[in-house]
């Protein structure tokens, strides 16, 4: 059985959409959370929270990482970055591996004895299975967080991760309203497995308190997978509108990506478009310690692109009443 603790949980990446969902739960639970953020005033939804402190900190420098472990039991690390400003890696090497590096130095230095770490589905630190600066880099840093004695480390592998707030189906949504009549999609025969963060959130909660998961890595993947051009097409069906998606070839989808690593914001990358060269799947079901079955988009997605639209239209209303 399960024994619930209040425990002092210092989350960092706790402000984007895995962290928030996550924060909220761990609220719930009674726990006390710190969040570290850059940009401590753009979370005001985050700063009512009861027992939830929002901190701005440089979490590349080791004296704040050393100043705000203090005090706490677990250390989530859920920073990630998709894209870099260059190409040549640099961006996710601090990102993902120096970053690791700093945050076990600075648990050590506090320490701090469990540290839920945040990887990627594919990640790994092989030269041999080198994909992508993004996968390279996760793989370096789960590799780099597991080895440390003293430190109970559990690291999560998750397929795309989808949930209100998520970047992927909103993101296509959005893309998808932009484009006139037809869209062309690069990489259309890529795999996901999609998982809920809801799911993703359970697992990393259950950790705070089950032993058994110290020391494991967990491929975390929801009950059924699809190309990247059904989920598109999935995405398409809550518009109000009919939109054409045409998959791209190889060259084309190389061409767009080349393009767009020079759009600002990135949408595509080069980078992207070699992780997309490894299907995200599981071989295996959701891990059975978590005791749960993973929900699929067909249950969860609709509840918010639907509400989405109804918004827009809502939106539309105003903008013709002139009621901005
Ligand atoms: N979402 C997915 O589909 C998916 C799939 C597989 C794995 N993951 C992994 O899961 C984790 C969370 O993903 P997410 O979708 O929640 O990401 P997200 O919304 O982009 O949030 C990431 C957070 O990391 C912090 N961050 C980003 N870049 C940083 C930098 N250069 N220096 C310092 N802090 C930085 C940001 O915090 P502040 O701006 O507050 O500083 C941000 O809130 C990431 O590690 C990601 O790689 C996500």
């Amino acid at each position: 059985m399960l024994v619930f603790e209040q425990k002092n949980i210092c989350v960092l990446g706790g402000t984007g959409f895995v962290g928030q969902h996550l924060v909220s739960r761990l609220v719930r639970d009674g726990h006390h959370v710190r969040i570290l953020t850059r940009h401590r005033e753009r979370h005001r939804s985050l700063l009512v929270l009861p027992t939830v402190e929002v901190i701005k900190a440089n979490i590349h420098n080791e004296n704040d990482l050393n100043k705000y472990f203090a005090g706490q039991d677990v250390i989530i690390n859920l920073v990630g970055i998709l894209n870099e400003s260059g190409n040549k890696g640099k961006g996710f090497q601090k990102a993902h591996v120096q970053l690791a590096q700093k945050v076990v130095q600075a648990c050590e230095h506090n320490k701090v004895t469990r540290l839920l770490h945040m990887s990627a589905l594919n990640a790994s630190a092989d030269p041999k299975n080198v994909v992508s600066h993004y996968l390279h880099t996760k793989g370096q840093a789960e590799e780099l967080v597991h080895v440390i004695k003293g430190l109970d480390v559990t690291s999560f592998r998750p397929s795309v991760i989808f949930g209100p707030g998520d970047s992927f189906f909103n993101r296509f949504y959005q893309l998808l309203k932009l484009t006139p009549f037809v869209m062309p999609l690069a990489c259309p025969n890529a795999r996901f497995a999609p998982v809920y963060v809801g799911d993703v959130v359970s697992a990393i909660v259950h950790c705070l308190y089950d032993a058994r998961t110290c020391d494991q890595r967990y491929d975390l993947c929801g009950p059924k997978s699809y190309t990247l051009l059904q989920l598109v097409k999935f995405t398409a069906s809550f518009l109000p509108y009919k939109r054409r998606i045409i998959g791209l070839p190889p060259v084309l989808s190389k061409l767009q990506a080349l393009i767009m690593d020079f759009v600002p914001g990135k949408p595509f990358s080069r980078d992207n478009y070699r992780s997309l060269q490894v299907d995200s799947v599981c071989k295996g079901k959701f891990p059975e310690i978590f005791q749960l079955t993973p929900s699929s988009i067909e249950e969860i997605v609709p509840q918010y692109l639907v509400n989405r639209c109804e918004r827009g239209k809502f939106q539309d209303y105003r903008n013709h009443a002139r009621r901005k």
